[in-house]
């Protein structure tokens, strides 16, 4: 079925659902689909009409140029379903707004703040089924442009393909994180990719993070490039300590993504009253604060991960055990993020967009 609805876009519906196969009560991270995906190219300069279109495969030339230079982009986000049923999105643009900044960086063309935003919001509504309710679930959206234009030489491509599926959620890490602060091996580096959500920064993270996980670490902790001295960020979540009762969060930076979760979060903890520092934090600072038990608590925050804390960090081969105070700040802030998202707790920062 067609329906013309807005200027913007198509939407061509499923006529088979998959919904009745999923098993709600046990949702991995990232391995369910729901039906839609939205899909809209760009070519000749100009972005195309999108579609939503039941969520499938991509059939491109071996030649597209996302396979051998890597333009590729992401973004993270997510819808709940608040106590009372409804179904809105947290602080989406925010995420189009550093979606299209790491699309300046990697020389793609931007997407239209309004088309982006209606897509997204007509997208979640089709799918609105498929947003679980419950603790540690919600429903994960994936917004990507790669390069499609098939060409070996080596130039931004002409052509892009910008698309956004979406995935039911439970937690991204279940059970304890132990995570090592990573002193050769680097992210980025001042004037790289460091705070553009670009594919590539993943995949430069794989191999350290290999060879840690063979190390018993789940996790590492980024330092700067040139002395390995500051910490930076984790791997899939901007880090935060607790030092002396203070909430500690490195700078954000070049080579630090601006992560819409450590936005919220520290507003929040302002909002408690808790005391927030935003500064750079020294690998020393931290192994001593640690070794005296000054630092009481790290956690990572991020969109995948909401505020996870770690139970053990590694530097230079010793591993330092956190024990936190009862209830400890992440719980605190974990317990007022989670609560505004839900619409158990006033959304005063008007963070929730209905869909
Ligand atoms: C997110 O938190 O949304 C991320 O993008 C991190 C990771 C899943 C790649």
């Amino acid at each position: 079925m067609m329906i013309d609805t807005k200027p913007s876009f198509d939407i061509h519906q499923t006529e088979t659902s998959r919904l009745e196969q999923v098993d709600f009560e046990n949702l991995d991270f990232g391995r369910v689909f729901s039906d839609h995906m939205f899909v809209m190219e760009y070519e000749n300069g100009v972005w195309q009409r999108g579609k939503i279109e039941p969520y499938g495969p991509f059939t491109m030339s071996p030649a597209s140029m996302v396979f051998h230079y890597g333009q590729a982009i992401f973004e993270g986000m997510k819808a709940y379903r608040s106590e009372n049923g409804d179904v809105t999105l947290f602080r989406p643009g925010k995420n189009i707004a550093r979606f299209n900044q790491s699309a300046t960086r990697m020389c793609m063309p931007t997407v239209p703040e309004d088309i982006f935003m209606e897509a997204l919001a007509a997208l979640v509504k089709l799918d609105q089924n498929w947003v679980p309710g419950g603790d540690d679930a919600s429903l994960y959206i994936r917004p990507f442009m790669i390069a499609t234009d098939s060409y070996v030489g080596v130039k931004a491509s002409d052509k892009y393909a910008f698309s956004i599926f979406t995935c039911p959620v439970g937690a991204y890490y279940k059970g304890s994180v132990k995570v090592k602060v990573e002193r050769k091996f680097t992210r980025a580096a001042e004037g790289g990719t460091g705070y553009a959500k670009a594919a590539g920064n993943y995949a430069g993270s794989l191999y350290p993070s290999m060879l840690a996980r063979k190390e018993g670490y789940d996790q590492l902790i980024w330092t700067d490039a040139k002395n390995h001295e500051y910490i930076e960020e984790s791997g899939t979540m901007n880090a935060m300590f607790v030092v002396d009762g203070t909430l500690v969060s490195p700078q954000t930076s070049e080579t630090i993504l601006d992560g819409v979760t450590r936005n919220s979060v520290l507003q929040l903890a302002e909002d408690l009253g808790i005391p927030v520092e935003i500064r750079r934090i020294t690998v020393e600072e931290l192994r001593k604060g640690l070794a005296v038990g000054k630092v009481t608590e790290a956690f990572g925050v991020g969109t995948a991960a909401t505020i996870k804390p770690i139970d053990e960090i590694g530097i230079d081969g010793i591993n330092y055990p956190l024990h936190a105070s009862t209830p400890s700040v992440s719980s605190l802030l974990l317990n007022e993020l989670d609560g505004i998202r839900r619409g158990k707790i006033e959304d005063r920062h008007n963070w929730n967009i209905p869909v």
